[in-house]
């Protein structure tokens, strides 16, 4: 049985409940679903901005080499991540304070970045130490911003919101990531989506015949919803009336009939603004089969881009070497997996840029959760924008 710890504080609307509400508006009218935000301008989700008062991963380790400066983007904000030849991997904005070309063709000297051009050079905390060519007795022109910056779990994370709110952002927690029994699978693609269609995606069970050609006949069930100020979370389980269960589904164990109470297969997606986590129990297994921890990285400022870091972690079965032999099937199964619903978020977008706006007719409860919290935590979009 799985419990989970701060259930406790959660609102629990009953199931049935839950399950009977119903967005207001009629068939057909486009739902804006507009909540207000605390200074009292409704939002439209599409055009709502990721808040910028968290840690993001921006980079997986491997892609920022000692010696290469690697341009990344959030939310249009250009940063570049250096990693000195000592010391831990440093993040500027990615434009030289002179002539504004991006640090990133750089070159690292040490500890400091120095500009391709006229060769302004940097420290780790964005100050402009040397004018190669400049009086000494003359004082140093002003930097460039840095940003908080941390290297964990196989990811490059750095802070790009208001420095007085860095004390209040939680660096995330991904357990399992240090666990042994779990085999981890990055996941690192950019899509062509607004990051609030991956969270409705991921939480929305429901769209199982999207996945029909490997999922065969699966029917999703939301047993419960809970929710606090800065999070959403579903619980689910599944069943397939008829046919065989395919033989993929066994990397994550057995599927189990489900039986009276709580012993049953059970599913927990949580986003936990602005993570999203993915648990998935076999009946009677105390640890999760898989446990799946993401984010999603608006990459241009308008947001319709968003580029996904994500851990998928699978538990290795008892038998020893036995994951070795399942991983290249886990791979296959979730690259389908990823590309259905790339294709369907990437139309939902298409749809949004041709409309103009969010006309979504919303009926899932679990989703309108999700979508107030997004809004509500959510930042204007011109948040973050360089200058
Ligand atoms: S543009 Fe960077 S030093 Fe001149
Ligand atoms: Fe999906």
């Amino acid at each position: 049985m799985i419990m989970n710890t701060d259930s406790a504080n959660a609102i629990k609307p009953p199931v049935s409940a839950a399950t009977e509400q119903r967005p207001e508006a009629s068939r057909g009218t486009p739902v804006h679903l507009a909540v207000h935000h605390q200074r009292g301008t409704p939002r439209d989700i599409r055009k709502t901005g990721l808040s910028p008062d968290h840690w993001y991963p921006v980079a997986r380790s491997e892609q920022v080499v000692k010696g290469k400066p690697r341009g990344v983007s959030f939310a249009g904000q250009p940063i570049v991540l250096v990693r000195p030849e000592q010391g831990p991997v440093f993040a500027l904005e990615n434009r030289c304070a002179h002539r504004q070309i991006p640090l990133e063709v750089g070159v690292v000297r040490g500890e400091l970045l120095q500009c391709a051009y006229h060769g302004w050079t940097y420290d780790s905390t964005g100050a402009c130490v040397n004018v190669p060519y400049l009086d000494k007795t003359k004082a140093l022109p002003k930097g460039v911003r840095s940003y908080p910056c941390r290297e964990a779990y196989g990811l490059i994370f750095v802070y790009p919101g208001d420095p007085a709110g860095l004390n209040k952002a939680r660096f995330p927690e991904i357990p399992s990531h240090g666990d042994a029994q779990y085999k981890i699978r990055y996941l690192d693609r950019r899509v062509g989506c607004h990051y609030s269609f991956m969270h409705e995606n991921l939480m929305d069970m429901n769209h199982q015949f999207l996945h029909r050609r490997l999922m065969r006949a699966i029917k999703a069930r939301c047993l419960d919803i809970r929710s606090g100020d800065t999070w959403v979370e579903v619980d689910y389980t599944f069943s397939r009336e008829t046919g065989w269960d395919p033989f993929y589904e066994t990397m994550i164990g057995k599927r189990q009939a489900p039986t009276e109470g709580r012993e049953r297969d059970l599913m927990t997606i949580r986003t936990e603004y602005p993570y999203q986590t993915l648990k998935f129990w076999r009946m009677g297994n105390e640890h999760p089969a898989l446990d799946l921890w993401n984010v999603y990285i608006p990459v241009d400022r308008e947001q319709r881009i968003n580029h996904t870091f994500g851990l998928m972690m699978l538990r290795k079965p008892s038998t020893p070497g036995l994951i070795k032999l399942m991983w290249p099937v886990f791979v296959w199964f979730t690259n389908f997996i990823f590309k259905e619903d790339r294709w369907a978020v990437e139309l939902e977008q298409a749809a949004f840029d041709a409309q103009g706006a969010d006309w979504n007719n919303e009926i899932a409860p679990q989703i309108l959760q999700l979508r107030r919290l997004l809004i509500q935590q959510g930042a204007p979009l011109t948040t973050g924008q360089a200058g």
